[in-house]
């Protein structure tokens, strides 16, 4: 699969013969049958999707879903981007393997997705040996072609976590303008940038420890020298969009194009490389490879060769990503991708960033919402379409406002599209579609005609542009039903045959709008399909009314949103993950969702202990209950929240716990906890611990902590 020069030449004669084959099953008159491979970024493994990240999952979602729809053969390509440093860090601290977190992850992603309608052709992991083998030959690549080059790093080391210490994990005082607890890159206050090294007091945030300086050699590549094809590339005017391609021009390619340090040394939660021991490649290194590993899986289990979608030309690529991994995807990845002699992506499409209600997500306000969340309190069915109707071609930022949201899903898929059929199909149940296609005054005719235009925005990514054109159909749509209005004929036997046209338009003119929606609804094509008792899936379809056929019972299909549905949503993100009030009932938000409720995961990720104990060793253990009189940040600690405990009477206990990423302190007080109160005290750096709070779950935002029953009292033995 990994062919060697010869095999990649063998191909190229093939794929030249075989060419005109390619399109037979496609009309004549249609244009050749596109192969395009389609990848969105790969979301990290350290946390979950939310709707900012759907913007882009679901944006590519409905082009591959438009390709498909229009004949092509289009894979749609993702995975898990599980490696680096925070993920390390994190199984760490949650004290489980690396590969147990990102397999509970993957598994949570994945049920996200699928809650959405997201629907990959296949979803991998970097952490694979598909994408391990590639890495390799990547490597070996860039090696022969001269532009690897060893230099010596010197970098802050945390000598108590292990550890060489990424920017972000180092925080101190800003050396320009004094402001304290800054990180390691750059200072939030006065926007100076700076290496780590020249904060003043640097301490690790992993131990709260100074770290010290330490060397260690690391791996450069020299993307200098293939400055000239990225030049052109980037400014062919074929590949990115006009303001990446100056954003380029303007940032990095007037100067030489700086080293790119791709190992980091051990320990690092990655792949080793194989020519240099204790060396791991750097996450981004093997994160876009992962894009042809995951491909590679595909192959695998489709019986196809990757070198039919990744060498030779004979596939289109295309990536969709957010504005922030620019960078990244146009300039180190083409170079790569040039060296390795792979395929270069035909197009990048670049996306702005998701805000609420006009500013950005918070966790506070509530509007960081989960995807997992938005699916407890809403049909997904709406995301979908209003994210579509506000998806332009270029990198504007994308407003989710609860009002237009609200505004949007009723007046246009429920009043406009599904009130074509709600309000028609009910007088045909009996006697099916007329016979022939009445006359609708041109109505169907134009319709399909408008096709053309549909399809070049889709494909251009104006989403927003597609949606106005459907609906502009579809208020045609509604002023002929109006007009009509079967409800009046239908009790009137001499006009059977004016009301039976009348609902054969409608239900038509209705089936046209669901075959141009498909790539945005495919709940909705599939209930179509049912209501009409035959396929909704071929774009060529909106040219040709379907007539003489009897049709299923009309059942719902898009409730209303209500706007309580909304503030339910934003109250439980605001929540999240938890309950904090210890007497308070579960409510729907503290039940996690299905997918991860009893997935089994938890066990699979933390086996059962095998070793027995008696029940002396587990006397030995005081679990008390205990009230928190107390709970405030730790300013210098990013995860603790220290507790005052009371314990009954006047035995307090102060505990520095581990959990302000999953709860906010001032949430915590006056809830009751379960204490392991006889643990030795110990000394950390903010004070001593004099005890431990005992919680569940994988860390993160997803701590539990436990409670008892109400009625129990502070001080009460747990046994
Ligand atoms: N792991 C990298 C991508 C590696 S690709 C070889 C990464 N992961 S991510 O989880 O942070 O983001 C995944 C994608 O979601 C990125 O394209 C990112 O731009 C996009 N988004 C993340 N937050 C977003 C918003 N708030 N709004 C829109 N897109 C967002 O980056
Ligand atoms: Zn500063």
């Amino acid at each position: 699969m990994f062919a060697s020069r010869k095999g990649i030449r063998a191909f190229a004669r093939t794929h030249d013969k075989k060419q005109p084959v390619a399109d037979s099953k496609t009309p004549s008159a249609s244009p050749a049958k596109r192969r395009i491979l389609v990848t969105a970024a790969l979301p990290y493994a350290n946390g979950h999707i939310h709707l900012g990240h759907l913007v882009e999952y679901i944006q590519t979602d409905i082009w591959v879903r438009f390709q498909k729809l229009r004949g092509n053969e289009c894979i749609y390509i993702c995975a898990d981007d599980t490696h680096g440093t925070a993920i390390m860090i994190r199984a760490r601290q949650e004290g489980r393997s690396e590969e147990a977190l990102i397999a509970d992850m993957r598994e949570a992603h994945i049920a996200d997705f699928a809650r959405f309608h997201i629907e990959f052709d296949n979803y991998g992991s970097t952490h694979s040996d598909e994408n391990r083998e590639l890495c390799g030959e990547f490597w070996a690549k860039l090696r022969k072609a001269g532009l690897v080059h060893e230099k010596e790093v010197t970098q802050l080391y945390d000598v108590k976590a292990g550890t060489f210490l990424a920017d972000r994990f180092v925080k101190g005082t800003c050396p320009n303008c004094k402001s304290p607890d800054q990180y390691g890159d750059s200072c939030d206050k006065c926007g100076t940038t700076y290496t780590p090294a020249d904060l003043i007091n640097p301490k690790s945030t992993l131990s709260g420890t100074t770290p010290e300086m330490r060397s260690a050699d690391h791996l450069f590549v020299q993307i200098e020298q293939l400055h000239g094809f990225l030049q052109d590339w980037t400014q062919s005017g074929d590949h990115l969009q006009r303001e990446i391609a100056n954003y380029l021009a303007g940032h990095f390619l007037g100067d030489p194009l700086r080293d790119w340090d791709v190992s980091r040394p051990a320990p690092y939660f990655g792949f080793e490389i194989p020519d240099s021991p204790g060396n791991y490649w750097y996450v981004w290194f093997d994160a876009p490879i992962g894009y042809v590993a995951s491909t590679a899986q595909w192959c695998k289990t489709h019986g196809q060769k990757l070198d039919d979608w990744w060498r030779g030309g004979k596939a289109e690529v295309h990536h969709f990503i957010g504005k922030d991994i620019t960078y990244f995807h146009t300039l180190f990845w083409p170079a790569m991708l040039k060296t390795a002699e792979f395929n270069l992506p035909t197009k990048i499409h670049v996306h702005g960033f998701l805000t609420v209600d006009g500013e950005k997500m918070s966790k506070s306000k509530g509007t960081f919402v989960r995807g997992a969340t938005y699916a407890d309190h809403l049909d997904p069915v709406y995301l979908r379409y209003y994210y579509a109707s506000k998806l332009g071609p270029g990198l504007d930022d994308l407003d989710l406002n609860r009002d237009e949201f609200v505004s949007k899903v009723n007046s246009d898929l429920v009043g406009k599209v599904v009130n074509l059929a709600s309000r028609t199909a009910k007088f045909i149940q009996d006697v099916g579609l007329s016979p022939t296609y009445p006359d609708d005054g041109g109505l169907f005719a134009t319709a399909a005609a408008e096709g053309e235009a549909i399809a070049t925005a889709y494909e251009a990514c104006d989403y927003n542009r597609a949606m106005r054109l459907i609906m502009a159909l579809a208020d045609k749509a509604n002023q002929f039903v109006d007009n009509a209005a079967p409800w009046k004929l239908k009790n009137d036997s001499a006009r059977a045959v004016e009301l039976q046209n009348a609902c054969t338009i409608s239900l038509n003119l209705f089936r046209q709008l669901v075959i141009y929606l498909a790539p945005v609804l495919p709940s909705l094509r599939n209930q179509t399909e049912e209501l009409l008792g035959q396929g909704v899936s071929r774009w060529e379809d909106v040219g040709k009314p379907l007539v003489g056929v009897k049709i299923n019972q009309f059942k719902h299909m898009i409730k209303r949103v209500e706007p309580a549905q909304l503030e339910a949503m934003i109250e439980a993100s605001k929540e999240e993950p938890k309950v904090t009030d210890a007497q308070s009932q579960p409510t729907s938000d503290a039940a996690p969702a299905a997918p991860e409720a009893d997935s089994g995961a938890a066990l699979e990720a933390e086996p059962l202990v095998t070793d027995v104990i008696s029940i002396d060793d587990f006397t030995k253990v005081d679990l008390r209950v205990a009230r928190v009189v107390n709970a405030e940040e730790v300013p210098k600690a990013k995860k603790l929240v220290k507790l005052t405990l009371s314990l009954g009477g006047d035995n307090t206990r102060t505990v520095f716990a581990g959990i302000k990423s999953a709860y906010e302190p001032e949430k915590l007080i006056g809830r009751l906890v379960i204490v392991v109160a006889n643990l030795a005290p110990r000394q950390m750096t903010f004070g001593v611990s004099e005890g431990m709070v005992v919680a569940a779950g994988a860390g993160g935002t997803e701590i539990y902590l436990l409670n008892p029953d109400s009625g129990a009292k502070p001080g009460q033995r747990v046994h």
